[in-house]
């Protein structure tokens, strides 16, 4: 089987503003180029079938994990004027899923950018956008667009909810380690925790998420100004706070002691909590 189209997309780490930006507070993110998802299309006589992490075999039977990726092969597939036959997806990943690296906004990107490859049509940045934003929503429910614009960009970014977002010139002589906790977060429901919190006690969180803001626009300038010591303090900071906002576990906290006690200088989780990764 000769593959026609393929499609790469990275994974994202976000440095700063994970959770206050879906409160309209800036964040800030990196592709995170060590990991990445490639999609390869190839051509079959069947219905549309799908390999990946979580399903092999036809694309109508996928499970409730794929159903964002489903619909969105069949809404490009619409757009492309293609019929529902004749090509399976492969999807490789290196990008752990549930880890809060960006995997599921970047499978959303590579199977775009392998389809429109397949079918020769050209891919804009607004398509590419408006596709990906129709999985995400069926993924997390109103996800602040902040993974999906780091991965399409490709590019270190302060990034605001409605308000866009610009690339960050990144000055910066030190080394950011990612470690995985190996448990699986699940962001959808440490998003909709955050916001009952939010609403049940608005005293405690607006203040928390006032100083998420500030670190956050301080960051921009330590990396635009190689501010490393005060880079780490601010991370270590953003931490305790989401920590106040329930979304950091056992795990994490362990791993962020341990590389505070071993000379990092800032330690913290990094995208949704509740296990996956911290830098
Ligand atoms: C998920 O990678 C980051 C969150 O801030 C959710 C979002 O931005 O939609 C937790």
């Amino acid at each position: 089987m000769n593959n026609f189209g393929q499609g790469i997309a990275t994974g994202k780490i976000i440095l700063m503003g994970e959770h206050s930006v879906v409160y309209g507070k800036p964040a800030i993110a990196l592709p995170f180029n060590q990991v990445q998802i490639s999609v390869k299309i190839y051509k079959t006589d069947r219905p549309i079938t799908i390999s990946s992490y979580y399903h092999n075999g036809l694309l109508d039977e996928a499970p409730k994990e794929l159903f964002g990726i489903k619909q969105l092969i069949q809404i490009v597939m619409v757009y492309l004027k293609q019929p529902f036959f004749g090509i399976h997806v492969d999807i490789e990943s290196k990008v752990p899923v549930q880890r809060g690296l960006g995997s599921s906004a970047a499978v959303s990107i590579a199977v775009v950018r392998s389809l429109f490859d397949a079918f020769d049509v050209e891919l804009t940045q607004e398509k590419l956008n408006y596709f990906v934003d129709i999985a995400e929503q069926i993924h997390h429910e109103n996800p602040s667009g902040l993974d999906a614009m780091t991965i399409t960009l490709g590019k270190a970014l302060f990034f605001q909810k409605d308000l866009g977002q610009s690339v960050i010139s990144l000055k910066m002589d030190a080394v950011l380690v990612v470690a995985d906790t190996g448990k699986k977060g699940l962001t959808k429901e440490a998003v909709s925790e955050v916001r009952k919190l939010w609403q049940d006690n608005p005293t405690v969180v607006n203040p928390i998420l006032d100083r998420l803001e500030e670190l956050t626009k301080n960051v921009k300038n330590f990396l635009e100004n190689n501010e490393v010591i005060r880079l780490g303090l601010a991370m270590t900071e953003a931490h305790q706070l989401l920590k106040l906002m329930n979304v950091s576990d056992e795990k994490l906290e362990k791993f962020v002691d341990l590389s505070l006690k071993n000379g990092a200088l800032g330690a913290k989780l990094t995208g949704g909590g509740r296990g996956g990764c911290m830098i």
